[in-house]
């Protein structure tokens, strides 16, 4: 058993399109990481959170009862903790309101983290649901789209009707992910109460049929069929007015050659799925559309499969 350890979380596209609220994939080379000691408290607290600059966190709170990575690890503590209790020490790599999964990183790399100073620590697949404690504060909603990527690593369908249960599905072969940040933010929680209520049967219809035709895509490396269903029929209208660079870097993704492009989770970020060769030239001109638009930006381009969540000292 140890008394302090570090775990990293990456970051993650949410919905990836076809599924709202249930499809997600993690990002490699960004991400949270939580440092987290022993302590004799009768609470999990929060020493300090630091910023993508080191410096302390200007925003974020310390408060243990605003924080995911805290509210993640009160919860994990509180069904399997021993005595005393845990503080942690949040490392942002993760912009707040980027779209990137960033609450859902911390959460993560929290539960891991404190998982791995409990007596008897809980199989990986287990800490789901405290992780997503953290999450529902953030989002104000109960969707594991981030959490799940984050911790398992790649291609994870999360349905929210059968959580816990998570499945992963196969990342095709030879597609990357080309990820472009805005210098923009977007509060998932407002960007969720801008959604209709209910959905037209003709567009559930399509959003459906397009889902399952990803999903089939990705099992059989069908990346004509990821070109013609990569669509968001039923989201994507009522939040892409927020990102005021999004028509553009759209454009400039699909004409450098991606398969398909649209926002990452509630934006304001972008991702598109390309061919491995093509997905840097993609990620450059998505970089090239978003400052030709006067927003400075920075791009990731990753593997569908990158890993989870890990223990790193
Ligand atoms: N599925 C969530 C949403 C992800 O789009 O609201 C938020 O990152």
């Amino acid at each position: 058993m140890s008394d302090f350890v570090t775990a990293f979380a990456p970051a993650s596209v949410a919905n990836l399109g076809v599924g709202f609220d249930m499809l997600g994939v993690a990002v490699a080379g960004v991400g949270d990481r939580v440092a987290a000691r022993r302590t004799d408290n009768d609470e999990v607290t929060v020493a300090e959170v630091r910023g993508l600059d080191g410096e302390i966190h200007p925003y974020l709170s310390t408060n243990a009862r605003e924080n995911t990575a805290s509210i993640a690890a009160q919860a994990l503590w509180d069904a399997h903790g021993g005595a005393g209790s845990v503080e942690l020490k949040v490392f942002k790599g993760v912009a707040l309101q980027s779209g990137m999964g960033s609450s859902a990183a911390s959460a993560v790399a929290a539960v891991v983290a404190v998982n791995a100073l409990l007596d008897s620590p809980l199989a990986v697949e287990k800490l789901l649901p405290f992780a997503l404690e953290g999450e529902k504060y953030a989002s104000g909603g109960i969707h594991a789209d981030n959490v799940a990527p984050s911790l398992f690593g790649g291609l994870i369908l999360s349905p929210v009707v059968l959580l816990p249960k998570i499945m992963r599905l196969p990342a095709p072969k030879g597609v990357s992910v080309a990820l472009l940040h805005p210098d923009l933010q977007v509060n998932t929680a407002q960007a969720r109460l801008q959604l209709p209520k209910s959905v037209p049967m003709k567009l559930w219809l399509e959003q459906q049929g397009l889902l399952a035709a990803f999903i089939h895509a990705c099992a059989t490396d069908d990346i004509d069929l990821i070109r013609q269903s990569l669509r968001d029929v039923v989201v994507e209208p009522h939040r892409k007015g927020n990102v005021v660079c999004f028509d553009e870097v759209v454009a400039a993704a699909l004409k450098a050659g991606a398969l398909g492009s649209t926002l990452s989770g509630s934006g304001p970020s972008i991702f598109a799925l390309c061919k491995d060769n093509d997905a840097r030239n993609v990620a450059s001109a998505m970089e090239q559309a978003c400052r030709g638009v006067g927003i400075s930006c920075q791009s990731w381009v990753s593997s569908m499969n990158a890993p989870g969540a890990s223990i790193e000292s």
